[in-house]
């Protein structure tokens, strides 16, 4: 394998010193950008592009192309390609977001789920990793992903995306040891999956709790962060002799920084609730951070856009341990000048905070 020519992201996973703050952004690949909907009109569907490998490899490679400030790339993919792969049937109406033919409703159902086989009943996501890996040549880090069990766990229950999870929690609070079940079966395939992307040649992973903040407090710890510790204590963590450093992303999580730093990941996501200082304060020496700039600053000009930057390094304040993202994934509607700005803003006004 080619040697990395930029390594500062996993650097700064692991709190080890960096020139400049790495940054990325949380659904860097997506409709923001003209080339990637031309890419999904190419392809014919999102499902489409994630399943064939050199689509997913085009669409992951256009906003590195497109930013050099890129410090990482993410697979594309999505995280609902393992409930598809256990046979809910999986599909994307358009303008509504996606929705399962089956839905999981009883324990029986659950029991029925099979667990699924990365390689068998998954390859082409661990085709696209490999692909991608082949193109980066070593330009930057490939960052694999899964969803969170409870996150995943909301989707397979509703049928899709929810406001108000009433099935899901409706589940959770009648039939604890169902809800149980099936979060076990999903942290099993969670893991395997993302052993897989690792064996593939993803150099991270990223475990998208989305909806984890939903809960109560007792049972977040119950039904959510439980389920990441066992995935992450089933992770492969060294590979091609280097770290592969795990981060956790609860949106919502803010009031549980202490108990997310003790499960085991390298670093944590932040959403932009809470302050990046105080969560450094409150998470010690424990694990790097990644946040946390709410992504409708992103409509701001340049300028404001460039000061909130300043703002967020300056509340980390010196030393590595930080890789600057935003707090959830950028949006269709933002100007691809914008994440532009904000990446240049990042570099250029972080170099004094590192020696
Ligand atoms: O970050 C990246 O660039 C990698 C790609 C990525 C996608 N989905 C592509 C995608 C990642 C990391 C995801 C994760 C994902 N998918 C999450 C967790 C992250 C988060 O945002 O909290 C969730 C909840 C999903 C489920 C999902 N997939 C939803 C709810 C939707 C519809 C969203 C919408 O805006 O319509 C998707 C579709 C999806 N996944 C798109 C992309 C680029 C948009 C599809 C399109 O092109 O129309």
């Amino acid at each position: 394998m080619t040697a990395l020519k930029n390594d500062r992201f996993l650097r700064a996973l692991l709190k080890q010193p960096v020139d400049v703050t790495p940054v990325w952004m949380m659904r860097q690949a997506g409709r923001y950008l003209p080339e990637y909907r031309a890419s999904r009109a190419h392809a014919g569907d999102f499902m489409s592009l994630c399943m064939n490998p050199e689509f997913a490899c085009e669409v992951t490679m256009q906003p590195l192309d497109r930013y050099p400030q890129l410090d990482a790339a993410i697979l594309f993919s999505d995280i609902l390609t393992i409930p598809d792969a256990m046979g809910q049937g999986l599909y994307f109406e358009t303008g509504e977001g996606p929705r399962f033919k089956k839905v999981v409703s009883t324990l029986a159902d659950i029991e029925a789920l099979p667990i699924p086989d990365p390689h068998k009943d998954l390859g082409y996501v661990m085709d696209a990793v490999s692909t991608i890996r082949r193109e980066l040549n070593g330009r930057v880090p490939l960052i694999g992903f899964s969803g969170s069990p409870w996150t995943l766990a909301t989707y397979m229950v509703e049928g899709g995306s929810s406001k108000d999870f009433r099935k899901t929690k409706a589940m959770l609070y009648d039939n604890p040891q169902a809800m149980h079940l099936l979060l076990d079966k999903l942290a099993q395939s969670v893991t395997s999956y993302l052993n897989g992307q690792i064996m593939a040649g993803a150099q991270a992973v990223q475990i998208f709790d989305t909806w984890g903040g939903n809960l109560s407090s007792a049972a977040y710890q119950e039904f959510s962060l439980a389920y990441m510790r066992k995935i992450v204590s089933g992770l492969i963590r060294e590979h091609e002799g280097r770290k592969v450093p795990v981060i956790m992303f609860t949106k919502g999580g803010g009031l549980w920084l202490e108990s997310i730093a003790d499960a085991g990941a390298d670093a944590l996501g932040l959403d932009w609730t809470c302050d990046l200082g105080e969560a450094r304060q409150r998470v010690g020496n424990r694990v790097a951070l990644q946040g946390n700039m709410d992504p409708t600053v992103l409509y701001a000009k340049p300028e404001a856009i460039r000061t909130e930057v300043g703002r967020i390094l300056a509340s980390y304040g010196k030393g590595s341990g930080h890789v600057f993202n935003l707090g959830h994934g950028i949006t269709p509607e933002v100007n691809p000048e914008h994440a532009g700005a904000f990446l240049r803003a990042v570099h250029e006004l972080s170099a004094q905070y590192h020696e």
